[in-house]
């Protein structure tokens, strides 16, 4: 029995049940851990200890989560916030990294599952768990985040991902529930958008979204104002950067927790970052995404467009080659990959000079830079005008150039003219 459960192991981190003692269950208080929380304890005859993480999620009750988790018979319940090395540790690099997947998703989820897996294991390690159990399905990227980051840091920890295996459905799960006197937050009448958030951001999976030719129902926002309700007024906000660091918002010098939940909530108000995206997983499907990312679209915007001016033409050419590359291996669950740190170690290079203010006006969901204001920016009024010449630049000095410089060009073009007679 024992070697027939062994030959259904594929991984060398996947739990053999009977190795299975303590288990450390990363624990949201949605439906699908609660109902695992007490699954493990039926199914493995294990104790389980619940570790809740605060990044920043919205309106989210983490007494009530702990004392949920309590109750389902945990016998220890953590909450840690871990918003201050999220922001620090995870969404600044993002920034400068200008960090977009598929031109459009900023990534919150890909940033915060290697911090919430290094979470998993410091505590199952402190509460002397052999397992971390997640509520991860088989068909997800975040599966891949937390799995490759245990296997990572903790090769002596085993895992187990209950949902990829029990064959529950919504209804079973909720049948469980009830058999078991298991909550059921807002009620088991109406199937929930699937959703996951922090401070960075929101997505919603599920329901009408798997269908590509239905628009966005209005229910699915429940952070960002749908533009038509933004207010009829602008907004400028002004966003203050140091070496690529967000650091105040309209002159006030703020963390950057704080300066981020502000930023959310003026962007909220505005209609800023709702994204309908078709995505490329990194397991082969291609799903689609509401996201709501109000926070993350004003200091992208800002940040990128502060870097292009304190950096040249070749510095801003070669930098998004490598943004591209730091969004894929974060999105594709390589946080602890070396090329990473490899990049981070650019990244921060290259925002040394990333210190100034870019102002944003916010109108009913556009977010547009109006005004960008650095001691590094390469630019200079007096060569740029229209009005004068003189100085560094000399007009006179363009003709050489442009004969050289379309030297090649033309003379290709004239072979395919002769060739094409
Ligand atoms: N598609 C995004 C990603 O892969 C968001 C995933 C949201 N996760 C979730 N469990 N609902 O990063």
């Amino acid at each position: 029995m024992a070697d027939d459960r062994r030959r259904t192991r594929t991984a060398s981190y996947e739990a053999d049940p009977g190795e299975v003692n303590r288990v450390l269950l990363l624990y949201s208080g949605g439906l699908d851990t609660s109902v695992m929380l007490k699954w493990i304890q039926d199914e493995y005859d294990a104790e389980v200890v619940a570790l809740t993480v605060n990044l920043g999620q919205p309106g989210e009750d983490y007494d009530v989560v702990k004392g949920k988790a309590l109750q389902l018979g945990a016998v220890a319940a953590e909450v840690v916030d871990a918003r201050e090395t999220f922001a620090r540790d995870f969404v600044a690099p993002a920034i400068k990294a200008n960090a977009i997947y598929g031109l459009a998703y900023p990534l919150f989820t890909a940033l915060g599952r290697p911090l919430i897996a290094q979470l998993a294991v410091e505590y199952a390690r402190k509460h002397g768990c052999d397992t971390i159990a997640h509520g991860c399905t088989g068909k997800g990227n975040d599966q891949v985040r937390i799995e490759a980051t245990v296997a990572t840091l903790a090769p002596e920890l085993k895992v187990i991902a209950p949902v990829r295996g029990w064959q529950m459905g919504r209804e079973e799960e909720i049948e469980y529930a009830r058999k078991h006197g298991i909550p059921i937050k807002g009620g088991a009448e109406q199937t929930p958008y699937s959703i996951d958030d922090n401070l960075w951001g929101r997505s919603s999976e599920g329901r009408w979204i798997e269908d590509l030719s239905h628009a966005p129902d209005d229910d699915v926002f429940q952070l960002v104002t749908r533009p038509e309700l933004a207010p009829d007024e602008p907004q400028v906000v002004e966003v203050t950067f140091e070496q690529g660091v967000p650091v105040a918002l309209d002159g006030e010098r703020l963390g950057l927790v704080e300066l981020l939940d502000r930023a959310a909530e003026i962007g909220c108000r505005h209609g800023i970052g709702i994204v309908d995206h078709i995505e490329d997983r990194i397991v082969g499907l291609k799903v689609r995404d509401i996201y709501e990312v109000p926070a993350a679209t004003i200091m992208l915007t800002a940040h990128a467009e502060l870097e292009r001016l304190v950096s040249t033409i070749h510095q801003n050419q070669f930098k998004g080659e490598l943004d591209r590359k730091w969004a894929y291996l974060v999105y594709a669950g390589l946080w602890w990959e070396p090329l990473r740190s490899d990049l981070d170690a650019y990244m921060d290079r290259a925002n040394e000079r990333v210190t100034g203010t870019i102002g944003i006006k916010l109108f009913k969901g556009h977010a547009r830079v109006v005004t960008r204001a650095s001691p590094n920016a390469v630019y200079d009024a007096a060569l740029a005008t229209f009005e004068t010449s003189g100085g560094l630049f000399s007009q006179q000095a363009s003709p050489g150039f442009i004969e050289l410089w379309s030297l090649q060009s033309r003379m290709a073009h004239r072979l395919r003219e002769h060739d094409a007679g």
